[in-house]
């Protein structure tokens, strides 16, 4: 597999580099984005291997999965693939890669998928899961990915409508905590660009970028206070408990949405996955 350069980092962090994140708020650089990644295996992945599995990827593909955050997707891709396909996996911060680094038809990548060079080479299967949302060149960023798609190749975009989530079961008077924390988490993704309800837009997207025979998929489960997935929600509100505050959230509020989060009498619907999959002609 071929592979043309990466510019932005810089040497001298703990793991041996630093890197420079554009837009991303949830940065890997903290303890919370493994729990993350943890959250949103335990929920999420089962929706995405049915949708990875409806492209029939198998031996010999050639798949890049775009953001892989822990690998946990690219490395099941490397088993469907098997020793003559190979799985590139990419992150602008790729130090929770380091558990794939030793598979025989993985690479894995330093790559901002905004502004690096792309990849050499073309791909029967492109993976991208809750990285478009994040990044305000997603269009750019669609255009980018669908030329380095095979002819008749598959591009997998999922990506989260964070708008419909709502409280089911509040034990009196908490939804309004629970939406006043979680609309002040949106309001900052907000501020670096991203669209919490992008997932909507998907199948839209993909066929406004020249895409065709568009199949749009949508995962959804109920959290219930101390379940695991409802993690997902107290990991993000963790890594930004600061920025939160000085967004008007008191930490009496902070307080009660975590103890919501244990309270198995609190239910939400956990955020819809959209997964949206589209073929180059
Ligand atoms: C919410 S996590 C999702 C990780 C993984 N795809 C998953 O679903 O478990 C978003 C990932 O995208 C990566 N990311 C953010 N901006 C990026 C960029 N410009 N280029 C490549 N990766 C990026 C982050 O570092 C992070 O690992």
């Amino acid at each position: 597999m071929g592979w043309a350069g990466s510019s932005g980092v810089v040497a001298g962090s703990g793991f041996g580099w630093a890197v420079l994140v554009a837009s991303y708020l949830l940065g890997n650089d903290l303890a919370q984005a493994d729990a993350r990644f943890d959250a949103l295996a335990r929920t999420y992945d089962v929706a995405s291997k049915r949708v990875l599995t409806a492209t029939e990827v198998g031996p010999g593909w050639r798949c890049w999965d775009v953001g892989g955050g822990d690998g946990r997707i690219g490395a099941w891709l490397a088993e469907r693939v098997g020793a003559d396909g190979s799985v590139l996996v990419t992150d602008i911060d790729p130090r929770w890669l380091r558990d794939i680094e030793d598979l025989p038809n993985v690479v894995s990548r330093r790559h901002d998928v905004v502004r690096d060079e792309l990849p050499d080479g073309k791909f029967d299967l492109i993976h991208a899961r809750l990285v478009l949302l994040h990044l305000p060149e997603r269009h750019l960023v669609l255009d980018r990915l669908i030329g380095c798609l095979a002819p008749g190749g598959y591009l997998v975009v999922e990506d989260f409508d964070c708008e419909r989530a709502p409280v089911l079961a509040a034990p009196r008077g908490s939804a309004l905590v629970f939406e006043a924390v979680i609309g002040a988490f949106h309001g900052l993704l907000r501020e670096r660009g991203a669209d919490p309800a992008w997932g909507r837009s998907l199948a839209t997207a993909l066929g406004d970028h020249g895409l065709s025979r568009i199949v749009t998929d949508i995962f959804s489960v109920t959290w219930t206070g101390g379940s695991p997935g409802i993690d997902l929600h107290r990991v993000n509100v963790e890594q930004l408990a600061d920025q939160l505050r000085a967004s008007g959230i008191s930490g009496r509020q902070l307080a009660e949405f975590r103890a919501l989060l244990d309270d198995p009498a609190f239910a939400v619907r956990s955020y819809p996955l959209v997964s949206a999959t589209g073929r180059r002609a």
